[in-house]
């Protein structure tokens, strides 16, 4: 990890692993954190299981023209994400670039520079999408291609059909097999030991030394600077918030989020912002009761690395309530390693409940006939298998171990850089899916939510709004603010504003197109000549969930017939209509303006609809233009190389 290259002021990887005595190491591509969490569950196993020297590694912190010189002794695992249109994380750029090249290791013809890297490899992606797994799959072939080893199959994780986290179970149990075999590697009993330990320390809470929920040691020290990034956000203050909907269980906020004139803090139109939510106060209670932590809540606790290999994940010192509440993800359904790990913890050695939870930890239908489709998190679970009794000998290092880093989640900015450079817009659905124990709630739409109704002071908040500690000890997030940071995309406008352009959002996917269109309007005010511009929508009801009408109607009084939404309700009529078939009901146009050299735009998340309206251009193109599908097919490949044609699941 960083800290480890940094110590010892080395980029060579095997260098690195030489100076540390490591014979393994895994190496991550992560965007928001999954496959890092991943790889470090993989090193701990590793470690714990065969024994293995292990190190984990960001992709970002080596260079891999050494790699060659890999000992055939050595492991090094991949965990890689596949991020955006088949793009590699933004860590994994540079390894990205260098190990695709044919020419990497300037090798003689016919020469195997790997020959001697043993290497497994797990991917994350999402298979709703076109370029499904392709960090992982290209990466494995371009090692291959240089002559490395691969130990058992090459993990697709999915994040669309089931879910990573059975994946990576299915896919880590045969490559451990594969890895023993080569290396003639004995199991080890594993008895739990922690990764960390975890002192109670004779301080008060108040001590200004005391992490309460502050990203980092600037903030800590309420000095916080640009660059803003994933490890260092901006206290934003919402400005406004309004509810563009409000239905049963479904409820659309739109916000104005401050950037103020803060140096190193803007945006341009079409990126991304990252929302740092806080866990809500029931969860965080429901998580230090069932530990029977509820006593000991504010108690100031030190957190150290027995292993100086591993990171402790949270800031320290710090309290068991800071971490609940702002470090963990708590609310994350439990997944079935960390309980076949707390098997061996289950109070009075009760044998049944012992005896199931390990069963879990085996037996993947043996889980889901148990849970169904509850999606519990950790907390529930253990409440729920317990039938409520506490669980009082679990050494809390289990759970730094074994629950992720509460993440930031990114949205699509939904205002233009050019009307409001200092104010961005949000548009997010904050849903409450009811299962059978409860409610499944997003953690940021939730806490923005309940932002909102502080801010509103409204008096009947709706039924599924949670509590939240929104003035509480995290002294610099009091009030209505927001942690943040600002995310480049490559999600742009073309940059003559006469280019057409036409965008398909269906849902909280009109989000960017909503800044792009505000922009368009901006120039027009500006005396700028600008191109047609079509936007497609749909949603379920003209009269529920149609957002942002009336700002169509004032902008189109500016863009005049520039402009034109087109709108798919999919629950008024039977069969439904969706934004695609809108889409073929104005092929000549459409063709008409992608012939003018226009771009065209997706955003959305429902389920296929990328696809589906991939489909119905090819088809349009196909049909106008009188050619076959597969030249049709090139003809959207084209578009999409040159960035004519981009698709975004970031709503
Ligand atoms: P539905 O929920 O009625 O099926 C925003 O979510 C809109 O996108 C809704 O109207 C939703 O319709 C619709 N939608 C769902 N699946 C879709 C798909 N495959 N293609 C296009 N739109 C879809």
């Amino acid at each position: 990890n960083a800290d480890v290259s940094n110590a010892i002021n080395d980029r060579d990887i095997v260098a690195v692993m030489n100076k540390l005595g490591q014979n393994c190491v895994v190496m991550y591509g992560s965007q928001t954190g999954t496959a890092e969490n991943y790889a470090s569950r993989l090193a701990r196993e590793s470690k714990k299981r065969f024994g293995l020297e292990t190190m984990v590694a960001d992709l970002e912190d080596f260079d891999f023209e050494g790699i060659n010189s890999m000992p055939a002794n050595a492991l090094v695992i991949f965990v890689l994400a596949t991020y955006g249109e088949g793009e590699p994380t933004d860590n994994a750029v540079q390894f990205y670039q260098f190990i695709t090249q044919e020419t990497a290791f300037s090798p003689e013809p016919d020469s195997l520079p790997l020959g001697n890297l043993n290497f497994a490899a797990f991917g994350l992606g999402n298979s709703s999408y076109e370029h499904y797994n392709s960090m992982v799959r290209n990466v494995d072939k371009a090692l291959r291609g240089f002559g490395a080893n691969r130990l058992g199959e090459a993990g697709e994780g999915d994040d669309g059909r089931h879910t990573t986290e059975e994946d990576f179970m299915e896919w880590k149990e045969n490559m451990w097999r594969a890895v023993a075999a080569k290396f003639g590697l004995q199991e080890r009993e594993t008895v739990y030991d922690p990764t960390f330990s975890i002192t109670e320390l004779p301080i008060a809470r108040e001590d200004p030394k005391v992490f309460l929920g502050e990203a980092n040691k600037m903030h800590l020290k309420r000095n916080i600077r640009s660059p803003f990034t994933g490890q260092n956000p901006y206290v934003a203050t919402i400005t406004e918030s309004r509810e563009l909907f409000l239905s049963k269980d479904r409820n659309c906020l739109h916000m104005e989020i401050d950037l103020g004139s803060t140096p190193g803090l803007s945006y341009e139109t079409g990126d991304h912002v990252a929302i740092w939510p806080t866990n809500p106060g029931e969860e965080v209670d429901r998580f230090l009761t069932i530990l029977g932590l509820q006593e000991k809540r504010h108690q100031v606790i030190g957190i150290m690395a027995v292993d100086p290999t591993s990171k402790v994940p949270v800031p320290t010192p710090t309290t068991y309530d800071a971490i609940a509440r702002y470090y963990l993800e708590i609310c994350a359904p439990v997944s079935r390693q960390l309980i076949s790990t707390l098997a061996q913890f289950t109070s009075n050695g009760d044998e049944e409940i012992k005896t199931k939870m390990n069963r879990i930890g085996n037996d993947r239908t043996y889980f889901q006939e148990l849970t169904g489709s509850h999606c519990y998190n950790i907390a529930t679970f253990l409440g729920i298998i317990s039938k409520g009794a506490k669980w009082l000998d679990i050494p809390f290092s289990v759970f730094l171990e074994g629950i992720p880093k509460l993440q930031p989640r990114y949205y699509s900015i939904s205002s233009s850089s050019l009307a409001q450079p200092q104010t961005i817009s949000i548009t997010t659905v904050v849903e409450s899916r009811l299962v059978t124990n409860g409610r499944f709630r997003g953690v940021a739409t939730n806490y923005l939510l309940a932002l909102k109704q502080k801010q509103n002071n409204d008096p009947n908040p709706c039924s599924f709004g949670q509590s939240y500690e929104l003035d509480g000890p995290r002294r610099l997030f009091a009030g209505i603010r927001v942690p943040i940071h600002i995310r480049r995309s490559n999600f742009k406008l073309p940059s003559d504003p006469k280019t057409p352009v036409i965008m398909v959002g269906p849902g909280t996917g009109v989000a960017p197109f909503r800044g792009f269109i505000q922009e368009r309007a901006k120039q027009v005010q500006d005396g700028v000549s600008i191109g047609r511009l079509l936007l497609f929508f749909g949603c379920r009801n003209a009269t529920e969930d149609y957002v942002y009408e009336s700002e169509w109607e004032e902008y189109g009084r500016v863009l005049n017939d520039h402009f034109n939404v087109i709108t798919a309700f999919s629950r008024q009529t039977s069969p439904k209509v969706y934004v695609q078939h809108r889409l073929s009901e104005w092929a000549k146009e459409v063709n008409k303006l992608l012939a003018k050299d226009g771009y065209f735009y997706v955003c959305g998340d429902a389920a296929n609809m990328a696809r589906e309206v991939n489909a119905t251009l090819v088809q349009i193109i196909a049909g106008e233009r009188g050619v076959s599908q597969t030249e049709g097919e090139e003809i959207v490949q084209v578009m999409k190389a040159v960035g004519r044609y981009q698709v975004s699941n970031i709503t």
